[in-house]
């Protein structure tokens, strides 16, 4: 590491009051950049380190106590996960989850130090309530979900999420699910190609890329990341200095092999469930489709009527499950941004159950 590297888990910033509030409305920016092409770069940290965003903000929000239970749903490098664990002394206990077994490896060995108290299991969260309960839980304190992709995934050219250096079409964050990008942007018709780009890149001209994807696919398979970016950056066109085409098809081609939006659409009412009254739920979005997501879901769960609002009188009898804890999302101060890019279109909503 670089002396300009600030620590894997970086001292308490000041929050909440110093942590903007995004409005309510706005959500989060499609603003991946950051999370698909620029590892580390700006913070000077060599590509290994994954500086843990808005630290300090998750642990205000989840409040570890010791004697509670905590689950870690993408423990990544296992920054929040340790945080969870010196919070909770001397006695809280946290399991564990990351879908990829590389992660898994190294959070194992960080959290080594917390013996019986850390339990660490490759799993994809959308089996979280299975998982908790494998474990004889009956209920837990808190659920930190931090989505998307670590900065050492990124830095692996092998694993296919970044166009920043050659390597294969992949994208899967557990290497054992069948599908690849490569699959997809080989095999959908253009017309689904166009479609996945739109719906999961929020790319207004999608079908413009589908084509041109698919008429080079009669050169060829395509296979490798950088071939996608410059068939992108041909297609779409370039300016330097604004966002690279290639980060909304990458974008997509990874919310899709992963089935990113459908499993945190699953995984949400099933953590809600796990939570014991006055146990928290922490979720912290990268763009603005899962940040979307998280917002519905937390109003729908915090209010007392969900019936159309044409209807006059309410007749859904809707019990709320949650109270929010942030209002709106909690977005990380201009000083944790210029440490750590990554951080710069995080957004954290924090809930409790009633
Ligand atoms: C942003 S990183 C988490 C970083 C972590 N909070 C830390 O402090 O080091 C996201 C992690 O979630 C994992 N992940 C993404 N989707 C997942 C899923 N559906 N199930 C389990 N892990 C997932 C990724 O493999 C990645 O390691």
């Amino acid at each position: 590491m670089r002396a300009s590297c600030p620590p894997a888990h970086p001292a308490p910033l000041p929050v909440p009051a110093a942590a903007a509030l995004v409005d309510e409305d706005g959500g989060a920016a499609v603003d991946t950049a950051a999370d698909t092409t620029s590892v580390g770069t700006d913070s000077g940290c060599e590509d290994h380190e994954h500086v843990s965003v808005l630290y300090a903000e998750v642990m205000d929000g989840l409040a570890p106590r010791s004697g509670g239970r905590y689950v870690d749903g993408t423990a990544g490098r296992g920054g929040h996960a340790e945080g969870i664990l010196r919070r909770g002394a001397p006695d809280g206990r946290l399991l564990a989850l990351d879908a990829d077994p590389v992660a898994v490896a190294a959070v194992r060995d960080r959290l080594a130090l917390f013996g019986e108290r850390a339990v660490v299991v490759q799993s994809n969260f959308r089996l979280i309530d299975t998982v908790v309960r494998a474990q004889g839980w009956d209920g837990v304190d808190g659920v930190l979900l931090d989505l998307g992709l670590s900065s050492p995934q990124l830095a692996m050219p092998e694993r296919g999420f970044s166009f920043a250096a050659d390597g294969p079409l992949d994208m899967r964050f557990d290497p054992a699910i069948p599908t690849t990008a490569a699959d997809l942007v080989n095999d959908l018709s253009e017309e689904d190609l166009a479609r996945l780009f739109y719906e999961y890149g929020e790319e207004p001209r999608s079908r413009r890329i589908a084509r041109a994807i698919v008429e080079a696919r009669r050169r060829g398979r395509l296979s490798s990341t950088t071939e996608l970016a410059h068939l992108s950056e041909r297609a779409l066109g370039y300016t330097r200095g604004r966002t690279h085409p290639a980060t909304r098809v990458f974008q997509a081609l990874r919310i899709a092999v992963n089935g990113e939006l459908d499993v945190l659409g699953e995984t949400l009412p099933r953590a809600v469930s796990l939570l014991r009254p006055g146990g928290r739920l922490a979720v912290i979005a990268f763009h603005s489709l899962e940040d979307r997501l998280v917002k519905r879901f937390l109003q729908q769960e915090s209010t007392t009527c969900v019936c159309p609002s044409a209807q006059p009188v309410c007749t859904c009898a809707h019990q709320p499950t949650l109270r929010a804890v942030s209002r709106g999302a909690i977005k990380a101060t201009e000083a944790e941004v210029l440490v750590n890019r990554r951080a710069r279109s995080a957004r954290l909503r924090v809930a409790e159950r009633l």
